[in-house]
Formats: C-alpha cells, sequence, structure tokens
C-alpha cells in the first residue's frame, strides 16, 4: 500500500506541475487512465469497499463472463490514491481540468449518473419554487423530474412539427422572444439540442435572444458530445453562449454506459458551487473508477489523432449510407431537402409500406440487425466511432432486399401517429400536482381532469402530458397503452 502510494504520490505530483505541458499534448494524456493502469499493477491488500475485492468475491461464471479485469478495476474514489470526485482531488481532477480544457468550459463535472444526474442537479441547484422557466416541451423527463424537485414554474417553448416525419423539430428562436416578452420575469432557459433524430435548433440564435433578455441558457447537448470534436457537425453549445451544457459522453463519445459530463462554461452566469453542492446532494458517494476512467479515456480518445479519423470516419460512413439509401425503391431518408439543419451522423428514415416499429422488427429478426429506435412512422440510425462501412452495406442489403419483399404491415395503414403539439394547459406546477392526492382512474373518464403523472412516450421521452395539466380528447389515441391513469382528486 506504502509503495503504490509514494509511486502514486510522485507521478500526480510530476503530473499537476506538467498540467499545462499535458494540455497541449492532451490527445494521448490519459490521468485516470495511468492512475488505474499503476492500481492494477500494484495490487495492495485490500479491507475495502467494493466487497468482493479485487473479483475474488464473486461467481465464478459471472467473472469469467465479464473478463477478470473488469473486477479487478471496480473500485470506487477516496482508495488507492485515485483521487476523489467530490470534493475533486487527484487524477480525478486532473482528468476533470484536461476535459475542461478541451471542451473550452470554466468547470466540467464527471457523473456517474447519466445526464439524468446532470439535469437533475441543474434543476435543484439553480432554480427556486415558483421561478419562471422555460422549456422546450422536447426535453427528456429527467428536466421533468427536475421540474418536480425544484417547484419551479415552467412554461413551454414547442418545437416545430416535422409533418411527414411524425417527428419534432427544431425550436424557434422567434417563438422565444415572444415568450420571453410575454414573461420577462423569467430566469432560465433550457433547450435539448439536438433532437433525438437529429435535428437542430439554432443555439447561437436562442443564446443571443436569452442574453438581450438577461436570461441565462442551459442546453442539454446529450446527444451532441461529438460536435466539439469536428467542424462538419454542428457548432457546440459552450461555443454559442450557453452558460451549462450537458453531455451524455456514454452515447455517441465512446465513454460507458451512465458516464458523462456536465460543463459550466466560461462566462456562465451560474454560480459553479450551487451546482457542485447540488450535485454532492444527489450523486452517488461511490462513484465507479471505471466510469470515470472511461470518461477520461474517451476525451483522450476524441481529441487524439486516431479519434478525430474516428470520427470522421462516422461521418463518411453516414453520406455513404444516406446517399445508398435513397437509392433504394422506397426508402426516405430525413435530409436537407426537408428544410431542416441536422446532425448527419444520426439518420432517421421511413420505407413506403411499413411502419417504423413493422421495419424494426424485420431487421432484427430477419437480418440480426439492431438499430437505435423505432416510432410509427420511420426508424433511427446512429453512425457512431465504432461503426465501419462494412456494418452499414450489411445494412443497406437489408433495406434492398426488404424493399422487394411485400412484408404486409396492418399497422402501416392506420398513419402517423403525432403528439398533441398544442401548448399544453397547465393548471399548477409539476410540484405541486405531484405532491397532492391522486387517484387512478379508467382513461375514458379523464378528460377534463387533471394530469397527476408523467405520460411520456418512449422513445424519445417526450412528454404528452404532465403532473398538473389538464386532459383533452386530444390526448387519448396517446394513452393507448393504459387502461388507467394518475389525475388529481377534485
Ligand atoms: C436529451 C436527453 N437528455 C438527457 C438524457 C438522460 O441521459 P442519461 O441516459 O445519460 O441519464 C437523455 C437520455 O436519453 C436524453 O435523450
Amino acid at each position: 500500500m506504502c509503495i503504490i502510494f509514494m509511486q502514486m504520490e510522485n507521478r500526480s505530483y510530476k503530473s499537476l506541475i506538467s498540467f499545462k505541458d499535458a494540455q497541449a499534448s492532451s490527445d494521448v494524456y490519459a490521468p485516470l487512465v495511468e492512475a488505474m493502469s499503476a492500481y492494477k499493477a500494484n495490487p495492495c491488500v485490500g479491507f475495502h469497499i467494493p466487497g468482493h475485492n479485487r473479483g475474488k468475491g464473486v461467481l465464478k461464471n459471472f467473472s469469467s463472463l465479464v473478463g477478470e479485469d473488469a473486477l479487478n478495476l471496480d473500485t470506487t474514489d477516496e482508495f488507492d490514491n485515485l483521487g476523489t470526485l467530490f470534493p475533486s482531488s487527484g487524477a480525478i481532477d486532473e482528468a476533470q481540468k484536461l476535459a475542461s480544457s478541451i471542451f473550452g468550459s470554466k468547470r466540467t463535472f464527471f457523473l456517474t449518473g447519466g445526464s439524468t444526474i446532470a439535469n437533475l442537479a441543474l434543476a435543484f441547484g439553480l432554480t427556486c419554487p415558483q421561478d419562471k422557466i422555460i422549456i422546450g416541451r422536447n426535453c427528456h423527463r429527467s428536466v421533468l423530474s427536475g421540474m418536480i424537485i425544484s417547484g419551479a414554474n415552467p412554461s413551454w417553448l414547442m418545437p416545430k412539427k416535422l409533418d411527414n416525419w411524425a417527428i419534432y423539430g427544431a425550436l424557434d428562436p422567434v417563438d422565444l422572444r415572444e415568450q420571453l416578452e410575454k414573461n420577462p420575469d423569467t430566469s432560465l432557459v433550457w433547450v435539448t439540442n439536438p433532437t433525438y433524430e437529429g435535428v437542430v435548433s439554432d443555439i447561437e440564435a436562442i443564446a443571443r435572444v436569452c442574453h438581450e433578455f438577461d436570461v441565462a441558457l442551459i442546453v442539454d447537448e446529450a446527444h451532441g458530445c461529438l460536435w466539439n470534436f469536428s467542424d462538419v457537425l454542428p457548432k457546440p453549445a459552450l461555443k454559442c453562449g450557453a452558460d451549462a451544457v450537458v453531455h451524455s459522453l456514454h452515447k455517441t463519445g465512446g465513454s460507458m454506459t451512465q458516464s458523462s459530463m456536465l460543463h459550466i462554461s466560461k462566462n456562465s452566469r451560474f454560480d459553479v458551487h450551487k451546482v457542485e453542492h447540488a450535485l454532492k446532494l444527489l450523486h452517488t458517494t461511490s462513484p465507479s473508477l471505471l466510469l470515470l476512467t472511461s470518461l477520461d479515456a474517451a476525451r483522450a480518445y476524441l481529441s487524439s489523432d486516431t479519434g478525430k479519423a474516428a470520427i470522421e470516419n462516422a461521418i463518411d460512413n453516414a453520406l455513404y449510407f444516406r446517399e445508398e439509401a435513397s437509392k433504394i425503391k422506397g426508402v426516405r431518408v430525413l435530409n436537407s431537402m426537408n428544410n431542416v439543419a441536422f446532425d448527419v451522423t444520426k439518420i432517421f428514415l421511413k420505407v413506403d409500406g411499413l411502419s417504423g416499429k413493422r421495419l424494426e422488427s424485420i431487421l432484427e429478426l430477419d437480418f440480426s440487425i439492431e438499430i437505435e429506435s423505432a416510432s410509427d412512422e420511420g426508424i433511427l440510425i446512429l453512425s457512431n466511432i465504432g461503426n465501419t462501412q462494412g456494418e452499414f452495406d450489411v445494412l443497406l442489403n437489408a433495406l434492398r432486399k426488404i424493399s422487394i419483399s411485400n412484408y404486409p404491415d396492418l399497422a402501416y395503414l392506420e398513419g402517423i401517429k403525432f403528439m398533441p403539439l398544442t401548448a399544453p394547459k397547465v393548471v399548477m406546477t409539476p410540484r405541486e400536482a405531484y405532491f397532492s392526492k391522486k387517484e387512478r382512474i379508467k382513461k375514458e373518464d379523464a378528460i377534463g381532469r387533471i394530469a397527476a403523472e408523467v405520460i411520456a412516450l418512449c422513445p424519445p421521452g417526450i412528454s404528452v402530458l404532465l403532473p398538473g395539466e389538464l386532459i383533452a380528447a386530444e390526448h387519448m389515441p396517446y394513452l393507448s397503452d393504459f387502461s388507467e391513469i394518475d389525475v388529481l382528486v377534485k
């Protein structure tokens, strides 16, 4: 233990004094990866959590399944001189600083509870009961949970509807301006960009409007963490004037599932300490070092030459696939002809005669192809840094076969299901409704009552109804999976 400690002390000290040099060559330097390598190479006799003690106390079949190294490296902060997350120290601190430098933030937090924990902490730390907040209605449910925790009073910015695709499009800065003019006491604007299907809003214009009204801007850029590393991709929100930005590095950035980053921008109006305090209250006190290390590795990889080449490759594969897929009879790909700005690596397509759900099941059952998601209308395919062009050829061949196979699909005839995009009728805040007395009633009897639960269609998890909103006849088609729902007692 002592030997390791001394070695790690030296390494850590050297790393800190050479932090500036490390920034210059941050493409190869990954302090947490190094610290974990030293931890692996210098095992000590451990009497601490996790109790399996480097994999010795687990089912053999499990350790064979995941590999001995996975359990050997499954540890948490505070031990073996790997650093701590809250407060930030040691190799974890260095790794966060390098990420902050690469993403261009004032402060970057590593998180092991996904972007969900980032959204919860932003709501909890930065908003108070009854604060007026404008939120893009296509936000993730974690933003809504944040509203329930904080008691803030959201009003909704409705995205444009892409009629032929049955998906939400961009948020309009003009609509935002109108809403801010009507509600000058708004304290915060919170938008999601890109949409799940890759449609991009003009965040620079949105930030300009926010700044004009002296209102802070949070951008949930969960699906856009690669943008920082390629000029071909949309401009990242940290460079567009956002005050805080959320990145699910685990979604497209190559880190492990559940690992995310929360950035506070250089000129942010937010108090970093308030955010950190909220994170301390909400975040696990036993962060997985494997997940934290995977964030460090992802940052180092994405900023390395090989990582950048992998991103360019993902873009090239996407462009190749888009072109080839558009040549297949009956296949339609959402593209710039549809008057939208989008992230090319997210490919939304539909096939004539098939609903998205049916197409998904055909791809899975008959071709062993797993896509990102499916809706009634189409499917979403991601061109990732881990995909090869050969894999896209497999998908293209499958689509070619499907296009000449006459697969039947009754659901297709039922037509496109849009989520209701009329402004919700808000009767009370989500928190007030959440903590009010509720009853469960038949869906048919719910019209005219106030919703007491979040009803969101997954994917992409966008809300049809929120606690505190009036239920109307237009919501009924979207409640087909429910026979009963929670409403407030009259
Ligand atoms: C826009 C958006 N924000 C936040 C989240 C939550 O992210 P995580 O799964 O990393 O907790 C998601 C998840 O899908 C999302 O789509």
